[in-house]
């Protein structure tokens, strides 16, 4: 899907690569979205808030905030075919707008530390599928092998140093574009497993009072749940499931070819992105009644809940490793895209080379990571406003870096870029002939986004109201 383009050749010393075809761009940037936002955030999150009210929440700020966003950013990317910071310093010389960038990078960081650590878990999940330690139904008994699993220092440090490593050595070998063409073959298998996991958890035998309530947990909605705080985090989870906020879709718009129809791809990247976490829900939630666990046990809910599902299907085991090892492989996508952005940052700004801006990346990663890594044994303790290492990361980056890197993405696009040239760059110079979709989109993302992201930030903090 990328091959370099002499048409880009002139504009810089470096030869671009690009993605050639639509199937191809809306592939790679479904692989960034996609991944353990969709597998294992969403679903905890929905059972920690209440089920249904934050799913509405969430599908809402998709649409308000995450999609206008993310049109924001790929049209960024792809007006100057550069990253995110010389992006913002093309169409702002002199100002100071580049910093949007750079506090991407710092997000990133934040978001690897915790992601990293739950691909440890999943990888460290498959020899307990096959040693047939999870062939249960029983959630209790799920938990004790997480809980042992998460509060064992040695594997969750080693664990997380491991997955760090081979990030680092895709980066460093460039191989990145082979891993994007296997993940485009595996997404699909992954979808396949998730609609097979889902059928089972909608059929399982004796159980049609348990997943109603399942379903109504994830379908019904309960308005009075809705606090500020919690539409914080359902936005927060649209941004990072978006992969939107932190510059990694302005590198990739910067990929995107010059004909390329942004709107209409970011709308089925949205789409895709949360129908699979629907799929992910309705896999999980009609178990968790089923079997009786916990809906709000937090991060450890799909660990505890899949095995319980997959150990009543014919195969389980091998549904149960399958399931874990595609998770592992779409969640390495969306780790690549995040780990691009502050390797691609000190590379350029420093005289760093980028294989020593991917080993010092790697190793600082390593440090902040190893907080997250040890926040359920060591660590456990230790809190900071009232948080462990683990969630501070997590909420950070998701609830306060990335609506504030969004806010400002739509106000540069909304108030200092332009309409003409907002509308230039998203009609292609008026051959896509969707004026009023893009004219609607300005506007959401002018005057709708920026306030709605405002006021759920001051409000969800408790600073205001
Ligand atoms: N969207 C990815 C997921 O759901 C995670 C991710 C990749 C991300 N790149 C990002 C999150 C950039 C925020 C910003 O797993």
């Amino acid at each position: 899907m990328a091959q370099s383009d002499p048409a880009l050749k002139p504009k810089k010393p470096l030869v671009r690569d690009h993605f050639t075809t639509t199937l191809g761009i809306f592939v790679a940037t479904l692989g960034s979205a996609l991944g353990l936002g969709n597998l294992w955030k969403f679903p905890a999150l929905t059972g920690a808030n209440g089920g249904a009210a934050f799913v509405l929440a969430y599908i809402i700020s998709t649409i308000l905030v995450g999609l206008p966003v993310m049109i924001s950013e790929l049209v960024i990317g792809r007006s100057q075919h550069a990253n995110a910071i010389t992006s913002f310093r093309r169409l702002a010389p002199g100002k100071l707008w580049w910093l949007v960038g750079a506090l991407g990078a710092l997000a990133a960081f934040f978001i690897l530390a915790f992601y990293t650590e739950v691909v440890a878990w999943v990888l460290l999940y498959i020899p307990k599928a096959i040693s047939g330690e999870l062939a249960t139904s029983d959630p209790a008994v799920t938990e004790k092998v997480f809980v042992s699993l998460i509060s064992n220092p040695v594997a969750s440090l080693v664990g997380q140093w491991i997955v760090i490593a081979y990030v680092a050595v895709i980066i460093i070998a460039g191989v990145a574009k082979g891993i994007e063409r296997v993940t485009r073959i595996l997404i699909p298998i992954l979808f396949a497993i998730l609609i097979l996991i889902g059928i089972r958890s909608l059929t399982l035998p004796g159980k049609a009072a348990e997943i109603r309530q399942g379903l109504a947990f994830l379908f019904t909605p309960d308005l009075t749940k809705l606090t500020f705080s919690v539409l914080l985090t359902a936005m927060g989870l649209a941004f990072f499931k978006l992969s939107v906020g932190m510059g990694t879709m302005i590198t990739y718009g910067s990929y995107f070819t010059d004909d390329a129809n942004i709107p209409r791809i970011a709308l089925r990247v949205m789409l895709a992105d949360v129908l699979v976490s629907i799929l992910a829900g309705v896999a999980i939630f009609p178990a968790v009644f089923a079997f009786g666990a916990e809906p709000a046990v937090g991060p450890g809910l799909l660990f505890i809940t899949i095995p319980t599902v997959t150990n009543t299907m014919p195969l389980g085991g091998v549904v149960m490793v399958a399931f874990l090892v595609l998770t592992a492989i779409a969640a390495t996508g969306a780790m690549l895209s995040l780990f691009e952005v502050p390797v691609a940052y000190l590379a350029e700004k420093t005289r760093l080379t980028r294989t020593q801006a991917t080993v010092i990346t790697a190793v600082l990663l390593a440090l902040i990571g190893s907080t997250a890594a040890l926040s359920s044994s060591t660590l456990a303790n230790v809190k900071i406003f009232g948080k462990t290492f683990f969630d501070l990361w997590d909420y950070l980056s998701s609830n306060l870096m990335l609506p504030i890197g969004g806010f400002f993405i739509c106000v540069f696009v909304g108030w200092v870029w332009g309409w003409p040239q907002v509308r230039d760059a998203l009609t292609n110079k008026g051959t896509l002939n969707n004026e009023r979709v893009v004219k609607f989109f300005y506007g959401i993302a002018k005057f709708v986004t920026p306030i709605l992201v405002l006021v759920v930030l001051l409000c969800g903090l408790g600073l205001f109201g």
